[in-house]
């Protein structure tokens, strides 16, 4: 437990030193911008005969702050942010000022997501590692699953965060929409952990899991299918600002959050829930459904955006993005049905790739009709309602459909 007490027994004489610092910093260049104070400012900032050369030279360095120009270099102007200012993309209005909101939905899913913290060593993996390491403790097709979707979501939860920071994150131009991405760049790091956790305590090898998307065909089509998405626009001098250039940016968001976390998670996801409700592997399963509770809700962010963008910019949603948004999202469904049957060469864990198809075409359709297009695979049913039971699809909805959002703390996830 921290206490002052300590801080101050211990390092008074430092702390004394850094306050004055810190006052001094607070008051720098104030009289600037508003004259109250401006005389003990440049009085604290006065070389003195006990100031060391470097102590002098860096009171001299501060005269020449202009504070006015280091402003200017932030994103934005420097005035009073009024709400309506306020964009998804392509905002002038200063990106630092993170109040007033305009996007409460966003606000909410970063508290949201803060509540539900968790981290993968709370999760015991006894059980796990005693039943991998027995010889016929788990069928070659239970540990096939097993290990494939380690090496594909120990690499996908990668490119995701990459995605994140180096792409997405400057070209969302709203303080509370980068309030959540922060969120959900810091859960990404989670989740690969948890990858991490699970090979390690497995004793897996993890060269092997960690190549995969090199190395296994079914793996390796859908990380190369969501990097040329991240190619597209994370080099420096890539902006929006134009149709076309807008577009690629919305191709990215519908790429990573509808395809990406959308569909190429759900086989895995089923697959790994359904050994943990089959009481096998049930620290793994455990770690899949907190990452799971996460990326529900990484889902209905992305989704809440791509619309919010759509309702800004009706300009891009025409008819040829329409077009090409449906195709990425068929595409997506297409190889994730490619990934069952390469996972699922056999019926295994009362499930089969034929079951799986018509679950993923089942989510393609919601996914379609969630960014408003319409289904692509009608009259298809849901073969697997647990799993709507375990994420409790009514916690999928998005802003658009409801505002309630039911998530709550980080520890109480049970399999009922
Ligand atoms: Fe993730
Ligand atoms: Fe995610």
């Amino acid at each position: 437990m921290l206490s002052w007490d300590e801080f101050d027994k211990e390092d008074g004489a430092d702390a004394a030193v850094a306050n004055k610092a810190t006052a001094q910093l607070a008051d720098m260049n104030i009289d600037k911008l508003d004259h109250a104070g401006g005389a003990a400012a440049l009085e604290a900032r006065a070389v003195v005969a006990s100031d060391s050369a470097a102590v002098a030279r860096a009171k001299a360095a501060l005269d020449q702050l202009d504070i006015a120009e280091g402003l200017a270099e932030l994103e934005g102007a420097s005035a009073r942010v009024a709400v309506d200012e306020k964009r998804m993309i392509n905002c002038r209005a200063d990106l630092n000022q993170l109040v007033p909101f305009k996007y409460d939905w966003a606000w909410q899913k970063y508290l949201d997501g803060c509540a539900n913290h968790w981290m993968p060593q709370e999760v015991n993996m006894n059980a796990d590692i005693a039943l991998w390491k027995t010889p016929d403790g788990l069928t070659d097709d239970e540990r096939r699953i097993v290990m494939r979707n380690l090496g594909f979501f120990s690499t996908a939860d990668s490119l995701v965060a990459n995605n994140l920071v180096l792409a997405v994150y400057r070209l969302i131009t709203n303080p509370e929409c980068r309030q959540y991405i922060l969120r959900q760049a810091f859960e990404e790091a989670i989740h690969t952990h948890a990858y991490q956790y699970c090979i390690e305590s497995l004793g897996m090898d993890e060269g092997a899991i960690f190549n995969m998307y090199h190395e296994i065909p079914s793996v390796a089509k859908k990380a190369a299918w969501g990097l040329k998405y991240t190619r597209s626009i994370s080099d420096p001098t890539f902006n929006t600002g134009t149709v076309e250039t807008d577009k690629e940016l919305l191709r990215n968001l519908i790429a990573y959050y509808c395809v990406l976390e959308g569909i190429f998670f759900y086989c895995g996801f089923t697959q790994i829930l359904s050994m943990g409700r089959r009481n096998k592997m049930t620290g793994v399963a455990e770690q899949f459904q907190y990452i799971l509770r996460d990326e529900s809700m990484h889902l209905n962010f992305g989704i809440d955006v791509i619309n919010q963008i759509k309702i800004e910019n009706p300009h891009l949603w025409d008819a040829s993005m329409k077009d090409e948004a449906t195709q990425m999202i068929l595409e997506g469904t297409q190889l994730e049905i490619e990934y069952a049957r390469d996972t699922m060469p056999r019926g295994v864990l009362g499930m089969n790739a034929a079951m799986m198809e018509d679950y993923l075409k089942f989510i393609a359709n919601r996914r379609l009709t969630q960014i408003g297009l319409k289904e692509e695979y009608p009259g298809t049913t849901n073969p697997f309602p647990w799993m709507s039971e375990i994420m409790d699809l009514k916690k999928e909805k998005n802003f658009f459909e409801t505002r309630v959002i039911e998530y709550q703390t980080g520890g109480a996830l049970s399999w009922d």
